[in-house]
């Protein structure tokens, strides 16, 4: 089996092909065994990861060190880059250089489009992005599709459809460049008409051939799903004022929720706010606490193990 993640930068997704994800999937879900059976095991034992956060983070931050302990591994004990000489001025360039000098791979998010890249430039080891300002967010990407696999199995024929602010949220744009490796997969993305998904992203699926359409109204749309893609207004990505306006536009209630197909799921990458009412939790169609942020342990202990071991 070809390893496409040996040794190599995860900067965005767009050069992974369907074999690569079914090997990477294959390996995550023979780790999430091992995690059941008996933790984890050693196998990187040896190797350490630093991350680089300039942004706040809850579970990308948490499950990259846990899946690096779980597997053995060490970590550079570096919370945030808010306690590193960043706040004197260091460069990104220079922090990459330094950094990669210590740790075997480097896990960076930062607010700003295209920085994880120019890290990657300067890293003499693995870069991962965990997050790159309105760009993309791989891992996330990734998980969401590990869970929406673990689910139906096969991913052609599926009609996804994402609701919110779909012009900041960056796991929209990782998840959707990866659905588009699957030719009968149909897409609606319902937003704000200030926060239409990025021209970008448009143009990437009309190259691709993708079936997709953009409303500002989910109602008549979701009886028709297999899954529901919630995300956050980005309040810290816009004007107060933008925020004010558009705050509020989609509240998914249980009513809507439960006019869905029975065999749908309900996802959010989380953190939520109020875009999905507290008593959809229990709903059996809501997967985003019962599968998805336990999935992205698995998923990033595969992709370390991937980028850090050639077998
Ligand atoms: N899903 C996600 O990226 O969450 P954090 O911002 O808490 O890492």
């Amino acid at each position: 089996m070809k390893n496409s993640f040996y040794k190599k930068h995860l900067v965005d997704i767009t050069h992974l092909n369907i074999e690569d994800i079914r090997i990477l999937f294959k390996r995550a879900s023979e780790i999430k065994k091992i995690v059941e059976l008996k933790g984890g095991d050693n196998r990187l034992q040896g190797k350490i990861m630093a991350t680089l956060f300039y942004e706040p983070s809850s579970r990308t931050f948490s499950s990259f060190v846990t899946a690096m302990q779980r597997l053995g591994g060490g970590i550079i004990p570096l919370f945030s880059m808010f306690n590193s000489s960043a706040v004197k001025g260091e460069t990104l360039e220079d922090t990459a250089r330094v950094f990669s000098s210590y740790a075997d791979l480097l896990v960076v998010r930062h607010p700003e489009l295209g920085s994880v890249r120019q890290m990657a430039r300067y890293s003499s080891v693995p870069v991962v992005n965990a997050g790159d300002g309105i760009g993309d967010h791989p891992t996330q990407g990734l998980t969401d599709l590990y869970t929406i696999q673990q689910k139906f199995g096969d991913l052609n024929k599926l009609h996804v459809l994402f609701i919110g602010d779909l012009g900041h949220y960056r796991p929209v744009n990782s998840l959707s460049k990866l659905l588009s490796l699957y030719p009968q997969i149909r897409i609606s993305f319902v937003s704000p008409k200030e926060v239409p998904i990025q021209d970008g992203l448009k143009k990437y699926l009309v190259s691709k051939k993708v079936k997709f359409i953009e409303a500002n109204s989910f109602e008549n749309i979701l009886a028709n799903v297999d899954v529901l893609y919630v995300t956050r207004v980005k309040k810290e990505y816009m004007t107060e004022s933008l925020y004010h306006k558009i705050k509020g536009s989609y509240v998914l209630t249980n009513i809507f929720a439960n006019s869905m197909k029975n065999n749908s799921i309900i996802m959010h990458c989380l953190p939520r706010i109020d875009e999905i009412s507290h008593d959809v939790d229990s709903n059996s169609r809501a997967v985003y606490f019962s599968q998805q942020v336990r999935n992205g342990m698995y998923v990033r202990m595969a992709i370390l193990d991937m980028i850090l071991r050639k077998n």
